[in-house]
């Protein structure tokens, strides 16, 4: 089995920190999001992957490169004419795929728990499709299963009156079938080769679907508190095998619960630091508290200052003063203490599309 990874779109709702930076390199738990998908793949034993991108994208080929750092092989597939759509994706990359099933990840998608039981059950009943659907809040925003006395009988992209609480994942399988479905589709209302539609295809032209529940998913919606959410969930599950300390801990540095911290990082004087929380490396961290679910990046500097629930990227600095919570901060970004700057008061130079509350 291959998989196939979707990276491209345009990722608007992640403003401004998509000015600057992938939405798949984002960083979660101090890891770019698509990392995730990567090893979760590899995993389930999959090491022929296919990443596909924007037309001219060059910033994902450079993080994740070839795909040895996993043991795997991954090729990009640049998406012709640009994201016309998620169904567009495997239609624009048949030619790689075709001749084997294939495991399809939306990589802004995060799931957590093995995909494994899925690789076997597609093979086992041999199915055309196996999707994952999980139950969520607010059904509206994604494809919504229509499930008649227990059976799949289409799927509705975005519906505005949701007929279930269920959600289809950014998990698919799919054999060499996807391809006429995929082929078939019009264009939706909004422009979009729809996933949705190429799946209720398979499933009305008597294709042998099957699909299972999962708990334990992540898809951002473009709010600050998703993103947070994300890390959150990732920061518990990976901090439960990997929360290793490679920094060096002054004496009056108290640390508590799962911390993982990274090469060359300093931290003294009086830090309190209570996890899950994740620090990178060369990171300096002085006279501060940084509490539970906050993610630092690598080269930041935090001095006088509380950090709780956030996620602080490379480069940034902090030194306020006072406590920033639920806050999301891009690379290079300082934020510093007014007090001692007349006249007083809050000196912003904030970027398009920002949020910021005083
Ligand atoms: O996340 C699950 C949902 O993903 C499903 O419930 C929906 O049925 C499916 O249509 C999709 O909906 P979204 O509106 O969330 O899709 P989005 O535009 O966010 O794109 C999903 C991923 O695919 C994202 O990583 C960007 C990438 N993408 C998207 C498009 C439209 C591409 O690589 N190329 C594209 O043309």
């Amino acid at each position: 089995m291959r998989a196939l990874i979707a990276a491209g779109g345009t990722a608007r709702r992640l403003r401004p920190i998509t000015y600057t930076i992938n939405k798949h390199l984002i960083p979660l738990a101090n890891k770019p999001m698509i990392f995730f998908a990567i090893e979760r793949i590899v995993n389930a034993g999959i090491k022929e992957i296919f990443i596909n991108v924007n037309p001219g994208e060059k910033e994902i080929q450079n993080f994740v490169g070839d795909g040895s750092r996993w043991g795997a092989r991954i090729t990009y597939v640049e998406q012709t004419g640009g994201p016309k759509g998620v169904a567009h994706i495997i239609k624009n990359a048949e030619h790689y795929m075709r001749g084997e099933p294939f495991l399809f990840h939306l990589g802004d998608n995060i799931i957590l728990g093995d995909l494994r039981r899925f690789v076997e059950r597609f093979e086992r009943e041999n199915l055309d499709a196996l999707f994952a659907f999980a139950h969520v809040r607010d059904p509206q925003r994604f494809g919504v299963p229509v499930i008649e006395n227990g059976k799949l009988v289409r799927i509705e992209e975005k519906p505005l009156v949701p007929k279930t609480d269920l959600a289809q994942t950014g998990i698919y399988f799919y054999n060499d079938s996807v391809f006429e479905a995929v082929s078939k589709i019009e264009p939706s209302g909004r422009g979009e080769y729809e996933i949705s539609d190429a799946n209720t295809f398979m499933i009305e032209s008597g294709r042998k679907v099957g699909w299972e529940e999962i708990t334990g998913w992540w898809k951002d919606t473009g709010k600050p508190e998703d993103l947070l959410e994300g890390n959150q969930l990732l920061l518990n599950e990976v901090l439960q095998k990997e929360a290793v300390n490679h920094g060096m801990i002054g004496p009056d540095v108290v640390i508590q619960g799962r911390v993982q911290i990274g090469r060359n990082t300093t931290i003294w004087d009086k830090v309190l630091i209570r996890g899950p929380v994740s620090i990178g490396e060369n990171t300096v961290i002085k006279n501060s508290y940084i509490g539970p679910y906050s993610s630092i990046g690598n080269n930041c500097v935090v001095e006088n200052t509380e950090v709780e629930h956030s996620v602080v990227m490379d480069y940034a600095e902090l030194r306020t003063g006072t406590r920033i919570v639920d806050s999301i901060i891009g690379k290079n970004a300082i934020i510093s203490n007014a007090k001692n700057t007349l006249p007083l008061g809050h000196k912003l130079i904030v970027g398009d599309n920002s949020q910021v509350e005083i």
